[in-house]
């Protein structure tokens, strides 16, 4: 098959959601429909278990776990899925962040009895500003659920996309009968008793068919009026403005009783886009280029704490990768290859000879990858798009065994690489701030920097509500501004200028001063 056969049958996606509203759930069962796995249950997720808050260890074992399962491949009807596994813990949400730098599309898993929530009003936020083309899939509509109506209002409201049913339930809870399928006008009919394999599935029969009151009555009359009012509502559904990330089709239905995911399935891959150009700070790359050039977007520690070996994630953008051929790692300048790449298929994790743009390959890593590192044929490029974000949680770090002082600093430089937090230098007194998004993330660092780096740290409290990152064209504020704030001013790790506010007052006082400085919230703007 050509280059250009292998890109446009390639679909990466994740599926995002607030913990608890389905996505490890429909990730199995989309596995299950794409015959990657034959029984539900098969795949031990990225999920952390509920209770597991408290005990970090698990919770490392658990992501231990998770390499297997970071990108799950699957060949469906000719297409070469690739799902990215993101974590349903919140604090790993700056994880899940860069995971969605590395795919083409989104779905976003909401729970129909709660409607939208933070985590997954935080996730579109990134989506929007990549204008990343979204799916929604209203879940669990054999609970009681609120009206598909209202869901979707909200949806429109709080994520600031527009939507457009594709399929619509008919009622929920005891009496959910099924979803009428818009996108094939066809009616689906639900079944309760729990479905774990794919086969066995929905009657199919259309709107007109007399059976009808047969299999959905009381609730006829009722689909007839909400489909008409859909119709009156919405317009038609345009895939240009799905691409764009403009519009939002709306799947409903059961993702543990399998329902409506086959249908989500099906529509996915018909109209998901293959891998789409991105951007580097030199020029565009177009993924039909006939050179290899990708990024890692993650980087995953090894759980063994004698080997210190990781596993890099390397998102292909464009050419063919391939085994054992050189490449440049553009930020050292040196030339290296890799004998043993490797692609995951479901459960399984192989040696691959080739990849291809949408493919994420795992690379071992002895310590010298960095989050957002690209990989040449030569060209001197630097992937955008990658950004950081401002963490919501700030602790001075210091040095709690002064002759490990070194292994200290390699320790958090390293960790840093691989993206376990942010690291912040204060300009006025030098010390190391962490910056995270959730608070496990220190243990997580204070048990590594022990067991791996044989280094041993404190934290102290500090008061910062953000960190922003700022610019302006107006160089005298900027250095009136840099020389007022001084004790608030600090250095990221690429030597960028951030202003850390106190308090949101604070912030919202400089903004308000300094009318000429541009406050951002990511690195990258
Ligand atoms: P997450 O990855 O988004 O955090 O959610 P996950 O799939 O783990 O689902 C969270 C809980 O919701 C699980 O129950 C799961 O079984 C349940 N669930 C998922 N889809 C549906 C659905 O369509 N209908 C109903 N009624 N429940 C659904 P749990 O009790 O927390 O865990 P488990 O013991 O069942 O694994």
């Amino acid at each position: 098959m050509d280059l250009r056969s292998e890109i446009d049958r390639r679909r990466t996606f994740a599926i995002i959601s607030h913990p608890d509203a389905g996505k490890t759930t429909l990730t199995e069962k989309l596995l299950l429909f794409g015959g990657a796995i034959h029984v539900a249950g098969a795949v031990k997720s990225n999920k952390i278990k509920k209770g597991a808050t408290s005990d970090f260890m698990e919770i490392e074992r658990q992501r231990g776990i998770s390499v297997a399962t970071s990108v799950m491949g699957f060949e469906y009807n000719g297409q070469k899925i690739n799902i990215l596994d993101t974590p349903g813990h919140e604090d790993f949400a700056e994880d899940t962040y860069r995971t969605l730098t590395a795919v083409d599309s989104v779905i976003i898993v909401i729970d129909s009895a709660k409607g939208v929530e933070t985590q997954t009003r935080k996730l579109m936020e990134v989506c929007r500003m990549r204008k990343t083309p979204v799916m929604v899939f209203f879940n669990k509509l054999d609970r009681p659920a609120r009206d598909p109506f209202d869901l979707m209002d909200e949806v429109e409201r709080e994520l600031k996309i527009r939507v457009r049913p594709l399929a619509f339930p008919i009622s929920d809870g005891p009496t959910f009968k099924g979803v009428y399928n818009l996108y094939e006008d066809r009616l689906s009919l639900f079944f309760s008793e729990s479905r774990q394999t794919a086969e066995g599935e929905v009657v199919d029969i259309t709107l007109d068919d007399p059976r009808l009151d047969q299999y959905i009555a009381p609730f006829t009359d009722k689909l007839k009026e909400n489909l008409e009012l859909v119709e009156g509502v919405y317009d038609p559904f345009d895939r240009e403005a799905y691409l764009r990330g403009e519009l939002a089709p709306v799947f409903f239905g059961s993702a543990i009783n399998n329902f409506g995911v086959q249908e989500l399935l099906e529509c996915f891959v018909r109209i998901a886009p293959s891998p789409r150009p991105s951007m580097t700070e030199q020029r565009p790359i177009d993924p039909y280029e006939p050179k290899m050039t990708g990024f890692v977007f993650k980087i995953h520690a090894n759980m063994d704490p004698n080997h210190r070996d990781r596993i890099a994630f390397l998102k292909i953008c464009s050419g063919v990768f391939e085994r054992n051929k050189n490449y440049l790692h553009v930020r050292s300048g040196k030339q290296m290859k890799f004998s043993a790449p490797t692609a995951f298929m479901a459960e399984k994790k192989s040696v691959i000879d080739f990849a291809y743009p949408g493919d994420i390959v795992g690379l071992h890593d002895t310590g010298n990858f960095k989050i957002g590192d690209t990989f040449t044929e030569g060209e001197q490029l630097k992937f955008t798009g990658i950004p950081s974000f401002s963490p919501e949680l700030f602790r001075y770090i210091e040095n709690a065994d002064p002759q490990k002082f070194k292994q200290l600093a390699k320790g958090i430089d390293q960790l840093m690489d691989e993206g376990v937090a942010q690291l912040f230098v204060n300009r006025m007194n030098g010390r190391k701030i962490i910056g995270t998004v959730g608070a496990l993330q220190f243990e997580v660092i204070q048990y590594r920097l022990e067991h791996e780096y044989g280094a041993k740290c404190r934290y102290e409290p500090i008061q910062i509500y953000k960190a922003c990152w700022i610019e302006s064209d107006n160089r005298e504020q900027m250095a009136d501004f840099m020389k007022r704030k001084y004790n608030n001013m600090a250095l990221d790790k690429h030597g960028r200028d951030v202003f850390l506010a106190d308090t949101s007052y604070a912030l919202s006082l400089a903004q308000e001063k300094f009318p000429d400085i541009r406050f951002h919230f990511t690195s990258e703007f």
